[in-house]
């Protein structure tokens, strides 16, 4: 953990600090309840009863002002790592940290994350266009950022062994199927086998969101594609026909430094933490009001609130970063404990959009069968809640769309709550919560729009509420819960825990 590199970011950048006036502490928030001078020990309803949803959209409305300092570079408001907006993220949750004198001890860890971002792509196939052709994420470009041609050649099997790649794929376009291995793998054995753009068609209906993951420089330009748009190709080539194909990607993959904030109870058991977080960067194309600001703003109004408390555990707040690159801070932090750190940490909770317009009460289905035992139980403590206040909830697949994966995969139990992201609410959930049928949850999930009027400050409300339980609970006491157990050794994601895992982050990656 250092902080100077978080500072000097935050020195260089001109104007941040100056653009945010946060003004002074609200006196009222920041009086501790002391009794003889001394703070009372926390409790689920006290600190409860701390949470408004006028105070979270007070703190919305902040993060929308900083969000717009990455207009300048990026003409629209972005909190994407790397951004001005990223930057004066951190610096407000730093801030509001250190407003509240020694009661949390600040570190952040700096990490280099690798980005991509695509400028231009397209994929013609027999002089047509291909309408459901996508970049895939961290894609190099074609060379010499030039549109490539050449044959489409249908690779054996799935492409996961270089002997799946007929000679002739040299200088030519690979068409390869998705399945058994991730799509890294294939694009590199694409460009192992001298191919100039590698093509991963779906064996499911639509388009493929994918991600190649870790760079690699035997990654070539390669591309998602639908299964009825791939059908018609294959068909041809069986037939012994020719298809010829124009691959063009302008993209580039960089490295951009950035930062993880880590704030930690000075008092408490450090022997046994319950650890919490969200992800403090945006996506480039908007300002991230709900995905994540929502769940970083609870931690950081339930983390002011506790502050005029005592614990008996210790309680640590992560903001990660680069959540949305593919969950590299969360990973990185992870991977960087020692074992003995490892261990302290009794249960990670992870909170990733907890105000989306049309809601639905998620919970991770985290099972002790399939994940570190405690993630059950832990599930269920945020069941019962939702079952005490009469409101209804629904499990949601543990499948390692966010920052909890390299907790799972590193030994360590966990869950966390949601609100919905771009799945459809179903007839059934629209009677149970409300809201619009058909629908996204968020429709403005990764998108400009997702600003001030993007977030439900009912059910924000409400789950930081639940937050502020879990975290109280937990504080308190760890009776009941499971022990730790020594198995913190990294799984790969073909293991015990992995093979559910068919997401990193918000895309595919095999
Ligand atoms: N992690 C996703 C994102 O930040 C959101 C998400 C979380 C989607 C959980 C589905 C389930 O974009
Ligand atoms: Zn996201
Ligand atoms: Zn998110």
């Amino acid at each position: 953990m250092k902080r100077p590199g978080l500072l000097a970011a935050l020195a260089a950048v001109a104007g941040v600090g100056a653009a945010l006036d946060y003004g002074a502490p609200d006196p009222e928030s920041q009086a501790p309840l002391a009794v003889g001078g001394k703070r009372r020990l926390v409790s689920s309803e006290l600190l409860q009863d701390a949470i408004s949803g006028e105070k979270l959209f007070a703190r919305a409305k902040e993060l929308y002002e900083i969000a717009k300092l990455g207009e300048e570079e990026y003409n629209r408001p972005t909190r994407v790592i790397g951004s001005e907006g990223h930057l004066g993220t951190l610096l407000y949750i730093h801030s509001a940290l250190a407003d509240l004198g020694d009661y949390y001890n600040l570190s952040s860890q700096s990490f280099p994350a690798v980005v991509g971002n695509v400028f231009e792509s397209r994929l013609v196939i027999a002089d047509r266009l291909a309408e459901s052709a996508e970049p895939m994420s961290l894609t190099p470009p074609t060379e010499y950022r030039e549109p490539v041609s050449g044959d489409v050649v249908l690779v054996e099997n799935d492409g996961c062994d270089l002997t799946d790649y007929p000679a002739h794929v040299r200088g030519n376009i690979a068409l390869v199927r998705r399945g058994t291995c991730s799509f890294g793998k294939k694009s590199g054995n694409a460009g192992k086998s001298g191919a100039v753009a590698a093509v991963i068609y779906n064996h499911e209906s639509g388009t493929v969101h994918g991600t190649l993951g870790q760079p690699s420089p035997d990654h070539v330009a390669t591309f998602g594609l639908s299964r009825e748009e791939a059908d018609g190709v294959i068909a041809r080539l069986r037939r012994g026909e020719s298809v010829d194909a124009t691959a063009f990607v302008d993209a580039e993959v960089k490295t951009v430094e950035t930062h993880n904030l880590v704030a930690q109870t000075a008092a408490g058991d450090p022997e046994n933490c319950v650890m919490l977080g969200g992800h403090s960067d945006s996506v480039a194309d908007g300002p991230g009001i709900n995905d994540d600001g929502s769940g970083s703003l609870s931690l950081v109004e339930v983390a002011a609130q506790l502050a005029r408390f005592d614990v008996r555990n210790c309680v640590r707040f992560a903001w990660w970063a680069a959540e949305e690159e593919g969950l590299l801070g969360s990973d990185f932090y992870v991977a960087s404990l020692s074992p003995e750190e490892n261990r302290r940490i009794r249960v990670f909770m992870d909170f990733d959009m907890l105000a989306s317009p049309n809601f639905a009460y998620q919970v991770y289905n985290a099972t002790n069968d399939a994940h570190p035992v405690g993630s059950q139980e832990l599930r269920d403590l945020y069941v019962r809640w939702y079952e005490a206040r009469g409101l209804p909830y629904t499990f949601i697949p543990f499948d390692g769309r966010s920052d909890y994966d390299g907790f799972i995969r590193h030994g360590i139990p966990a869950g966390g709550i949601a609100t919905g992201a771009e799945g459809v609410k179903t007839e059934e959930e629209a009677a149970l919560f409300g809201g619009r049928a058909g629908e996204w949850y968020d429709p403005c999930y990764h998108q400009l729009c997702d600003d001030l009027s993007n977030v439900n400050v009912t059910a924000w409300e409400i789950n930081t509420k639940l937050v502020a339980h879990a975290v109280a609970h937990f504080a308190v006491s760890f009776e009941g819960f499971p022990e730790r157990s020594d198995a913190v050794v990294a799984d790969d994601g073909a293991g015990t825990y992995g093979q559910r895992v068919r997401y990193h982050g918000s895309r595919l990656f095999v």
